[in-house]
């Protein structure tokens, strides 16, 4: 296994450039089950979460061919096969996002429950509700999830998709790439407005979808009788962007942040702002690919976060928050609302000399002067970015153990950042 070494207290300079969106590809690939003719995506990175999903497209008869670093042409040519096993799911939960185009486009489906996750329960009974909705019915059966459609093709519906945390924006995915080959018209109401949700949305709409209203609660869809193929460029990703302004403000900093999806980071920003990091877009502050100067100031000030459903602050900046605000010069309360037990960097970043009391959703952070390096571990992926983050500002060396979390959403973080002035380098846990 692999960790990060990282010297601290160096500031953070120059430019560095933001890449494709995991979360938007993971959606967008399993649409390209929804037809028999090639899908054209740019921009997928290479990261290990693409690479599980690429493994499971191929078990369900969808060819996935790489036609440079982040170019892909995914071909559906056998539909015999419709099970997403054990082996692939409990790997990487986002398999789940299958089940819909399976669904719409082979009438069956059998997926593996996903289980348990280090960032708590995840139930997908919205998803199944929202498919229940359109004419499915499911069995589960040694823990699959067996989805059959009576009749061949599902039949539009109106469905109400918020649950008690909100709108679920996988679940939003998967019942819109099912919608989009029913039959007649299907509005989703309390759908996820994340903005991966309207790149799914433009993909299908290239391949023939009639869609609207994608990016708002309420989504709504005409279904059409058959899809065609069509070529896409994934978005940015907005919390690899917000995790690299971060960088820039917890080492005092100031990097220049390329292909920055600036549109979809207000909340994030705003709360920079109030912090008293400098975020200057230098060129349209309305674009998903702005060019982007962020300088961290000396004094950092205390701010209170509630991470909520898009455009409120994304649960999955929340720990590179916290890892920033632990030397705040003052107390900052940060509430999760989305997922109430993800936390697991709040003992590490303690053992790292940060102040924190948690309590429930809640965790009090009592900024500190300095953090001093320490070994450190966290199985999600943001809990271990936060702890990189904090190991760049903290003084001495900070081993982040296990970074295979990290190498889930972030390529080659370490050589990236590197490359603007970091100290940190990738090392097997054996030596
Ligand atoms: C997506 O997960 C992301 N994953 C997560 O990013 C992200 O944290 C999350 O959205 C919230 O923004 C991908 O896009 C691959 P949800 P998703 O369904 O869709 C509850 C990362 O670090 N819920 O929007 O699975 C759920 O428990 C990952 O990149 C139900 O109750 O999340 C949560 O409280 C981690 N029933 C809330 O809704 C359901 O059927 C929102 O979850 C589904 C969800």
């Amino acid at each position: 296994m692999d960790m990060f070494e990282i010297e601290g207290s160096r500031r953070l300079s120059g430019e560095i450039a933001v890449n494709g969106s995991k979360n938007a590809a993971l959606p967008i690939m399993a649409a390209a089950l929804l037809t028999q003719e090639p899908v054209r995506l740019s921009d997928v990175p290479d990261l290990s979460d693409i690479r599980n999903m690429q493994k499971l497209l191929t078990e369900l008869g969808c060819a996935v061919e790489r036609t440079g670093k982040h170019d892909c042409i995914l071909h559906t040519t056998d539909t015999t096969e419709s099970h997403a096993r054990y082996d692939i799911v409990k790997t990487m939960r986002a398999s789940v996002c299958v089940l819909g185009p399976l669904l719409a486009a082979r009438g069956k489906a059998r997926v593996s429950l996903p289980g348990g996750c280090a960032i708590g329960q995840r139930p997908i009974d919205l998803h199944l509700k929202g498919l229940e909705a359109l004419g499915a019915t499911f069995e589960l059966e040694g823990g699959d999830v067996i989805g059959r459609v009576p009749g061949g093709r599902l039949r539009g519906n109106r469905i109400f998709l918020g649950g008690a945390f909100g709108s679920t924006v996988l679940g939003t995915a998967n019942i819109l790439s099912a919608a989009v080959l029913a039959q007649g018209t299907t509005v989703i109401e309390s759908a996820a407005c994340e903005p991966e949700i309207v790149d799914l949305a433009n993909l299908l709409s290239a391949m023939g979808a009639r869609i609207t209203g994608a990016g708002s609660p309420r989504i709504v869809v005409e279904g059409v009788e058959q899809l065609g193929g069509g070529s896409h460029q994934i978005i940015p990703d907005r919390i690899e962007a917000g995790t690299f302004m971060v960088a820039a403000a917890i080492t005092a900093g100031e990097l220049t942040i390329t292909n920055c999806p600036l549109d979809a980071l207000m909340a994030a920003t705003n709360c920079l702002e109030q912090i008293g990091v400098e975020v200057e877009a230098l060129d349209d502050a309305s674009s998903m690919r702005a060019r982007v100067r962020v300088a961290g100031g000396r004094a950092l000030r205390p701010c209170d976060i509630t991470t909520q459903p898009h455009p409120g602050f994304p649960t999955d900046l929340q720990a590179q928050f916290m890892a920033l605000l632990t030397l705040a010069d003052g107390t900052s309360v940060i509430t999760e609302k989305i997922f109430p037990e993800r936390f697991l960097h709040v003992a590490e970043l303690s053992r790292m000399g940060a102040q924190l009391f948690r309590q429930g959703p809640t965790a009090i952070v009592s900024g500190v002067r300095r953090l001093v390096g320490a070994p450190v571990m966290a199985s999600d992926l943001r809990a271990s970015a936060g702890l990189v983050l904090a190991g760049l500002a903290a003084e001495g060396t900070t081993r982040v153990l296990r970074v295979y979390h990290l190498d889930r959403g972030y390529e080659k973080l370490e050589e990236r950042l590197a490359k603007v002035g970091a100290r940190i380098k990738r090392v097997s846990e054996e030596e």
